[in-house]
């Protein structure tokens, strides 16, 4: 056992070690929030410049809470998971409504913001406020689960428990904040998924997991379920003057106010392109189309599901579809989802007949 504390070890290292990032220069919790947020599903290299050019855009949750969907969309480019950005919303709209504009301090008024869970509450809290609070990530569950040697599957709320009860336990009390990104920071930079660099490691004395020769095993994860197999379809239908016919994806839906190439849906399974597709297609949008052959194929993964996507050229039939519109093939100034964007990098344009907008609301 090393005669120095856990934390003292662990906050020397973080004071040679820590990472140079712009959201640790001013602990503001507006700034916290979005940089907590950002950071959840994307790595911190593609965060950086979104991180400055968002808090340019939205310096407070009220200049957050009145943006368009589109100006949501274009303020979280290059980042995906939009939802993320849509929850981020309403919790600045919260904010507003019932704090006056200012992050709460309060523990429990935080975590009742719209979209703060018990990581964003307890990073927000630590970071912004300096409340002993853990903030337990993938990365400091991988730390703390090979330190401890915790043996069971980490998703399981007990090991979940146990492990927050570590990490409180390990907390000092003024340092809360320096302490959980100490973690984040050694779980991304030295306590890594696979190779780990115990040699470097400042706690590497007294780790369980090195003890016993496991560090690679651990932590235990659930076994994966298998990808379910989506044959999706959408159709391509060019207008004369270079727009393309998309549709705005609603509330509640993957991929939420975003526009797609009109599809029955991009988890919809349709193995076949016949009368099925062309009912979907009417269902959704009341618009009849002749659906012709595949001009683009796209492959796309969303959690479970591993997305087949054909791509038929089509044109409307008659006067119809007052829920889709002509959109310019432009990925800055549209928020086309993922997939429709892979279609129209990819798809053979020139293959589909373009048409008038006959019948349409053009705008
Ligand atoms: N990952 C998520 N939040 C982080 C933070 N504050 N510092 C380092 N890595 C992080």
């Amino acid at each position: 056992m090393s005669a120095n504390s856990f934390a003292a070890r662990l906050l020397g290292w973080y004071r040679r070690h820590a990472r140079v990032l712009p959201w640790r220069k001013h602990k503001e919790p507006w700034a916290t929030w979005v940089s907590e947020v950002m950071l959840q599903q994307t790595r911190v290299e593609v965060v950086i410049p979104a991180f400055d050019r968002f808090l340019k855009r939205y310096p407070r949750p009220a200049d957050f809470a009145r943006a368009s969907d589109d100006e949501l969309h274009a303020a979280w480019r290059g980042l995906g998971y939009y939802r993320r950005a849509r929850l981020l919303r309403d919790g600045a709209s919260d904010v507003v409504a019932r704090h006056r504009g200012s992050v709460p301090s309060d523990l429990d008024a935080l975590g009742a913001l719209a979209g703060v869970g018990a990581y964003t509450r307890g990073a927000i809290a630590s970071i912004a406020f300096g409340h002993a609070e853990p903030a337990i990530d993938g990365n400091v569950e991988r730390v703390v689960a090979r330190h401890a040697g915790i043996d069971s599957d980490v998703k399981r709320s007990a090991t979940r428990r146990r492990i927050e009860a570590i990490v409180r336990e390990r907390l000092p009390i003024s340092r809360a904040g320096d302490f959980n990104q100490a973690l984040m920071d050694l779980g991304a930079m030295v306590c890594t998924p696979r190779s780990p660099k115990c040699r470097v490691c400042p706690v590497a004395d007294d780790c369980e997991a090195r003890r016993l020769g496991v560090e690679q095993e651990l932590p235990r994860l659930p076994a994966r379920r298998a990808p379910i197999a989506v044959q999706a379809r959408a159709v391509l239908v060019r207008h004369r003057d270079g727009r393309v016919l998309g549709g705005r994806i609603e509330d509640g839906a993957v991929n939420a106010g975003q526009i797609e190439l009109p599809s029955p849906g991009i988890l919809a399974d349709h193995p076949d392109a016949g009368d099925a597709l062309a009912h979907a297609l009417f269902e959704r949008y009341g618009a009849r189309f002749a659906i012709g052959e595949v001009v683009a194929r796209v492959r796309h993964g969303i959690t479970h599901h591993r997305i087949a996507l054909e791509v038929h050229a089509a044109t409307l039939i008659g006067r119809s579809g007052v829920r889709l519109k002509w959109h310019a093939i432009d990925f800055d100034t549209v928020p086309w989802s993922t997939p429709s964007r892979k279609a129209l990098r990819i798809g053979d344009l020139a293959r589909v007949r373009a048409v008038s907008d006959e019948g349409l609301a053009s705008r």
